[in-house]
């Protein structure tokens, strides 16, 4: 369709506009409680709760009645019965405000392992007294070293020296034991427990959790985060015994390409404290030191995240985690000493689960002794095996993200990682299993070695989805199916990333907390999933990493097993612009403070690298964009030279810390940092831009306007001569983007602000290279590392860099809920929505809805008959604009601002011809 019938279906008047409010006919007074209490970044009841000074945040319900709070009251209690009229920890009083999110506690100062109750009531906007909530409470986990008085207990198992790939020491799984007895019923029983690698825990033959992989992964040289479980119901009176499985994880396996960063891999050790009240009054505590027993003559041989792991059932110990078996043949542990240096704390954020396991599989192609079964979407975790096998008799399970086209495995992306698990049978018939700890990337399984007389079948294959176990946040749905497909592979690039720490990809021999690929995906990871935790975790593992660092240095990845001393523009800038993205969208000021300083100490780093406000540091620049004048690795990097990428950055980095000191209230720091932005933006100007706004440079790059604009780095004079150089590098590439990591986010942003709303469509819904529906018209089901990975002509990108599960391009997924569904926030947190939606060809229809801290917003409209139907729903106590598109330009925009409710608009779209 071309630009002048799409104009015409879109020009229209306002015949009348339905508003339907909530509000329309109060009824009487509300009692109605608030709801969905946390604390903190989302916490709901936690038990080995991290922070002793926790905020509090509160939604009011969706009622007739209430349009927003004025008032609130909290109160706090170390115990139920004292609220609400006793609270002795703290009692807010009443504040008139119509805050409802991240209120500070300033009670009594709170101890490790306190158990605290809390309650709120609210004012509504007619001074209507709720009654007061249900009663809420958080227990504190273990906040200080001093509070462990177990060892760190292991076998040493550097000792066998066995040597996977490339060389790298690998250590046999452990499995570790203590009997104990109790001599009355149990009251009360909580287990603190961590490691030095991965575990998993069982008490009394029974899983303690459904947890994986914990803890997880922080810089284990600062800090390692610890579990808390309430385990009382899995203790008895008489015999017990509590059983630990141990493996390597990212402490102590092969990681990366990098030196041994944590201790030249130490064999892992675990740390626990189960800490008991019997009923009979009487305390007593079990830990982890040396009259613990252990073995490696398991059935988990070998277990790598990279590798994969190798399980022989004829090793399996009957009964070794009950209280009945007997560990005296078992080897002695060795145990070390807590190190005041490595901080022990709660987890801050959800643990790893099983997320969700996908059943619908087909058999691609079956040889005698091979079957490939395709799970039909690019994922990460583990298979769930059923398979007929002989005793004996080894089941090979391979994984590969795509196929080759003669239906083979395409693996060179995996680079060296193995991946690949293997299975020895004890017996006859059919075996269950599913890897502990490992994981991979895989939309296709081969199995070899089964029992060669049954036909594979398609029941033998699940696939089990792991990451961290947040929730859904908000959804995009639209009229396009390729523009659904779009979104699905953006959410399933997310899943697939976001295993305890966001990762570059997660199947190859990387798996890494790429600092750039994080900052540009945070916003859409922030729409789609509810990750105020997950990331607020990840930047106390940069600001400790940064710490190592006098100069302000961020290195590339976080946790840094790269240890280069290096860090990139782009890359590094993820301490500044994370922090101000989790605060526009949760409203949480305390994230702003506590990555304050880093933020301000990346910017020195720059400073002390400028020659006149140029910096000299190192950039992987506008990564992977496409079309690059130089070819293999070098074309990586694009053609928007390193030092226009680095004063740029350093610009933006220095306005958003002003931002940030603004919000804070820090006025000197908002100037001065200003105006550090304001002298770089006139260096970044007069170095790299002529009078007519057009980049210096023989090659020309979206990029390099699209940085300039975006950052707001040029005169506004330069501006918009700028603009219209953008548009001729659009334009000569015949309408495609041209954009890599960098540029591709604020492509939409830019063009959108310039009012080229019809142009971003032509980009968006483009099919040819390179393109957002290009990958899937070549069958992804993920986001590509490259907008040229594979196609159906071409086959796969020569380099072997070429993941098929990467979140960066997905970006996209944030303007998609802002501006094609029309739903963003206006102020942070949501307290003021926007509800802006632009219509174009091709869509009919398209909606969002975002589970924002004040509830579900959301944002609705579609064509019909000519007939243009819009319904918001705003959450109570936030108000928001509703701006109708603009679709005739000459025609001045109509805005509607609106409190709490649920509105529907219906205008008639006219023909101007
Ligand atoms: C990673 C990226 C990362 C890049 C830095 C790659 O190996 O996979 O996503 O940002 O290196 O250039």
């Amino acid at each position: 369709m071309n630009a002048k019938l799409r104009q015409k279906k879109f020009l229209i008047t306002f015949l009348g506009i339905i508003l339907l409010s909530l509000f329309s006919c109060k009824q009487e007074v509300t009692k109605e409680k608030a709801k969905n209490l946390t604390v903190s970044e989302g916490f709901k009841n936690p038990v080995g709760f991290y922070n002793p000074k926790p905020t509090f945040s509160w939604q009011l319900p969706v009622s007739e009645n209430i349009e927003s709070q004025s008032a609130y009251q909290i109160v706090v209690a170390s115990s139920k019965d004292l609220l609400p009229n006793n609270a002795d920890l703290w009692d807010s009083k009443k504040q008139k405000t119509s805050h409802s999110t991240f209120i500070k506690y300033q009670g009594a100062q709170l101890q490790s392992r306190q158990k605290v109750f809390w309650q709120v009531r609210y004012w509504n906007q007619d001074k209507n007294a709720s009654l007061w909530s249900d009663v809420n409470h958080f227990e504190l986990g273990l906040l200080k070293n001093s509070d462990w008085k177990a060892k760190w207990t292991g076998l040493d198992t550097a000792k066998d020296s066995i040597k996977g790939v490339r060389k790298f020491l690998m250590h046999r799984p452990q499995y570790l034991r203590k009997g104990f007895e109790l001599n009355s019923e149990v009251e009360k029983a909580r287990l603190y427990i961590t490691s030095k690698g991965v575990f998993d825990v069982h008490l009394n033959g029974k899983d303690v959790s459904e947890d994986i992989l914990t803890p997880g992964w922080t810089p284990y040289n600062h800090r390692i985060e610890t579990l808390t479980y309430d385990v009382t119901d899995l203790l008895v009176s008489g015999k017990n015994a509590i059983a630990v499985e141990l493996a390597s994880g990212w402490h102590s396996g092969r990681i990366s390409r990098g030196k041994a960063v944590y201790k030249n891999f130490a064999s892992p050790k675990v740390l626990c404290q189960l800490e008991i009240t019997l009923k009979d009054g009487s305390k007593k505590t079990i830990i982890s030191d040396e009259t613990w027993k252990g073995t490696t003559n398991g059935p988990i041989r070998l277990a790598s995240l990279y590798d994969g792991e190798v399980y022989d059932a004829n090793l399996e110990i009957p009964n070794w985690n009950t209280a009945t078996f007997e560990d005296s043949s078992w080897q002695n542990t060795a145990i070390e000493p807590i190190a005041d240096s490595v901080k022990l704390e709660p987890k801050r954020h959800t643990t790893v689960k099983q997320m969700a396991v996908l059943e619908d599989v087909t058999i691609v192609s079956t040889t005698k002794s091979s079957a490939i079964f395709d799970l039909k979407q690019n994922m990460v975790g583990v298979p769930k095996v059923s398979v007929p096998m002989k005793k004996g008799d080894t089941l090979t399970i391979r994984f590969s993200e795509m196929l080759l086209s003669d239906n083979t495995f395409y693996t060179k992306n995996y680079r060296s990682a193995k991946s690949t698990d293997y299975y020895i049978a004890a017996k006859d018939g059919v075996i269950e299993y599913t890897p502990k700890f490992t994981f991979h990337g895989f939309q296709f399984v081969e199995l070899s070695g089964f029992d060669a007389s049954v036909k594979p079948s398609v029941s033998w294959v699940k696939g089990v989805v792991h990451h961290s176990n947040f929730d859904k946040n908000g959804t995009f749905t639209s009229s396009h199916d390729k523009l659904n497909q779009l979104q699905s592979n953006i959410t399933w690039g997310l899943r697939d990333n976001l295993l305890d720490i966001p990762t570059d990809c997660p199947q190859r021999d990387e798996r890494l907390g790429w600092t750039g690929d994080a900052q540009v995906i945070s916003p859409t990871a922030m729409y789609n999933f509810k990750m105020h935790a997950f990331w607020t975790a990840w930047l106390q593992s940069m600001r400790e990493t940064q710490s190592e660092h006098d100069n302000g240095l961020v290195p590339f990845i976080i946790p840094d097993v790269l240890q280069n001393n290096r860090a990139s523009s782009g890359w590094g800038d993820a301490c500044v612009i994370i922090p101000w993205d989790i605060y526009n969208t949760t409203g949480d000021k305390r994230v702003l403070e506590e990555n304050f300083e880093m933020a301000k100490k990346w910017v020195g780093y720059y400073q002390s690298k400028s020659n006149n406000y140029i910096p000299t540091i190192h950039s992987f620049r506008d990564w992977l964009q496409p079309y690059p004048t130089k070819g293999g690795k070098m074309g990586n990097r694009g053609d928007t030279p390193c030092s226009f990428v680095n004063t740029a950055y350093f610009a933006h980095s220095a306005h958003l810390v002003s931002k940030i000191a603004g919000v804070l209230g820090y006025v000197d720091d908002e100037k001065k940092y200003k105006n550090l932005y304001k002298e770089i933006a006139l260096a970044f100007e007069n170095k790299f831009f002529d009078k007519n706004g057009k980049y210096q440079n023989k090659k020309q790059t979206q990029t390099s306007y699209l940085l300039a604009i975006y950052f707001d780095l040029l005169k506004p004079e330069t501006k918009v001569k700028a603009q219209k150089h953008l548009l001729e590098t659009i334009k000569n590439a015949d309408n495609h983007l041209g954009t890599g990591f960098l540029g591709t986010p604020i492509l939409p942003k830019v063009l959108d602000d310039m009012g080229e709303i019809e142009l971003m469509y032509t980009i968006l819904f483009k099919e040819t290279y390179p393109s957002w529906f290009y990958s899937i018209n070549q069958g992804a089901t993920t986001m590509w590392e490259r907008w040229n990975s594979f196609s159906k002509e071409g086959g796969y990108n020569p380099q072997s860099m070429n993941s098929l599960n990467h979140y960066a391009y997905g970006a996209v997924g944030q303007w998609m809920y802002e501006r094609i569904a029309g739903l963003s926030a206006l102020e942070p947190g949501y307290k003021k929505i926007k509800i802006a939606p632009i219509p174009n060809q091709p869509l009919t229809s398209a909606e969002a809805s975002v589970n924002t801290p004040y509830g579900k917003a959301s944002s609705s409209w579609k064509i019909e008959n000519d007939v243009f139907y819009l319904e918001a729903t705003i959450p109570p106590n936030t108000t928001a604009e509703i701006h109708f598109p603009e679709i005739l330009k000459s025609k001045k925009q109509e805005i509607k601002t609106v409190s709490a409710g649920t509105y529907q608009f219906q205008i008639k779209l006219e023909s101007n011809e």
